[in-house]
């Protein structure tokens, strides 16, 4: 079996993986299996002298080795905070509006690239397999191609991709496809994805659909699909201390958990609050929202807008409607230890996942895992969260549309036990059956038949 060499922006503790989360634990548990490297970002930010090292520093934990690099403080100022994170987040998530299209950013993302893929090259081994992760790191394949590796080389996209015309809204768009098609196969989380780029690279920058379903771009010739990334059940249900449930108490919560971005679809989740509170007096006092937010990118703008608006939201919900012995939204602007979460995810009766854009959504599934099958709770579902292809027995929402959401807020807490059954046992079926471990798996063996595909033709 080959080796698996992975390469993305951020690299897991893996003498944590256990506590963090579903992915990183799928992936240390994958390269462990198969004697893996691992190289990424070592999290720090050094001098200019960075810049120069293509030499990182080398770790064993358990069979795996991890290889990582600093980055210069320019170099985080352009490559992660600049283009990675002020220009492909916010257009892939369908955001032109606050992307900052600025000369320098995509230059330095280059370089990084370029430094990350001289840093790999003398540790690969002919036989490896690579997988590099997410939009940080679309440039890695070319540039390796560039330094002479022939292996099969895939790339996982962990974000949306846009309709076409957003994506060609983007300067350096015919950089980034000539990017993508230096790999052999594409991964992306739904179908709604592979749509995307299969139109973008058709009319953005002639690519053709073969007869077998692959594309040719850029004179290489490339396999696209979707890959959807799951949780693995019993292993999340696992990580919960022995506690019985709480006891029923006189509020019913909702639960939200989403790290503080503005794709998240916050604000628009707190009005709908609102607007039941409005609209349904009779569940004033009885009911409330949880809103864990952990903090995300902090330097950044927009980041800062999205926090102010809710601790604005919030706290004119709360002073409207709360009660000296209520308050109506708990706000909750930290982490949340992830063994503690599946009792909160248990004992809420609403799971609220409403973002405006999303590449998955974990929480989603995470949410329906936790669930007690004899007496589940609603999850209420954006139809923009990749999550929302295959969990169709959610209660599924429009998040830009406040007056539904709250509707479905009541609709959820009204459901009868029969149903909640129902859809919980579909959703959880769905959820058991495609597992991280599946995801990784599935990736790796498309992986795996392209390289001998490639092989042969040589
Ligand atoms: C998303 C991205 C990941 C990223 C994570 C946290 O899930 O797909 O690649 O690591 O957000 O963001 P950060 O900027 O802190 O790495």
């Amino acid at each position: 079996m080959s080796r698996i060499v992975l390469v993305s922006n951020r690299v897991a503790d893996l003498s944590k993986a256990s506590q963090a989360g579903g992915v990183a634990v799928a992936i240390a548990d994958t390269l462990r299996a198969r004697k893996g490297l691992w190289l990424g970002w070592n999290g720090r930010i050094g001098d200019r002298s960075e810049e120069l090292n293509a030499k990182p520093a080398l770790a064993e934990f358990d069979g795996t080795t991890v290889a990582t690099l600093a980055l210069s403080s320019r170099e985080h100022d352009d490559y992660y905070t600049g283009y990675s994170n002020n220009v492909l987040w916010p257009v892939f998530h369908s955001r032109l509006d606050i992307a900052q299209f600025e000369a320098g950013y995509y230059q330095r993302y280059l370089d990084v690239n370029k430094r990350f893929a001289q840093a790999l090259r003398p540790l690969l081994k002919p036989d490896d397999i690579i997988w590099v992760h997410d939009y940080h790191m679309i440039p890695l394949g070319m540039e390796l191609r560039a330094l002479g590796v022939t292996n099969p080389i895939g790339f996982f996209l962990h974000i949306p991709v846009p309709p076409a015309q957003t994506f060609l809204a983007i300067p350096e768009h015919r950089e980034l496809a000539r990017g993508l098609a230096s790999y052999d196969l594409i991964g992306l989380q739904t179908k709604v994805d592979v749509g995307n780029l299969i139109d973008y690279l058709q009319d953005g920058v002639f690519g053709r659909i073969l007869q077998d379903g692959r594309i040719r771009a850029f004179d290489r010739e490339l396999s696209i699909a979707s890959f959807p990334v799951g949780i693995d059940v019993d292993s999340f249900i696992g990580s919960r201390p022995k506690r019985g449930r709480e006891a029923p108490t006189a509020t019913t919560r909702l639960l939200g958990v989403d790290r503080l971005d503005y794709t998240k679809g916050l604000p628009q989740k707190f009005r709908a609050f609102g607007r039941f509170l409005e609209k349904y007096p009779d569940y004033r006092r009885k009911v409330i929202l949880s809103q864990i937010a952990p903090p995300t990118r902090e330097t950044m703008v927009a980041y800062t807008d999205i926090k102010h608006e809710l601790e604005t939201l919030s706290g004119s919900i709360n002073g409207r409607y709360g009660e000296l012995d209520w308050v109506p939204i708990q706000y909750i602007h930290r982490a949340t230890p992830r063994k503690m979460l599946v009792d909160v995810y248990r004992n809420s009766r609403v799971g609220f996942v409403t973002p405006l854009r999303d590449g998955m959504n974990l929480v989603a599934k995470e949410y329906v895992a936790a669930q007690d099958p004899g007496d589940p709770g609603v999850l209420i579902l954006s139809r923009f969260a990749g999550a929302a292809e295959q969990m169709k027995e959610a209660l599924i929402v429009n998040p830009y549309d406040v007056e539904e959401m709250a509707k479905s807020i009541k609709v959820a807490l009204e459901m009868g036990l029969t149903e909640r059954q129902e859809r919980h046992q579909a959703l959880l079926d769905s959820v058991r059956s495609n597992s991280t471990y599946d995801w990784c798996r599935s990736f790796l063996n498309a992986l795996e038949s392209v390289g001998r595909r490639s092989t042969l033709a040589i």
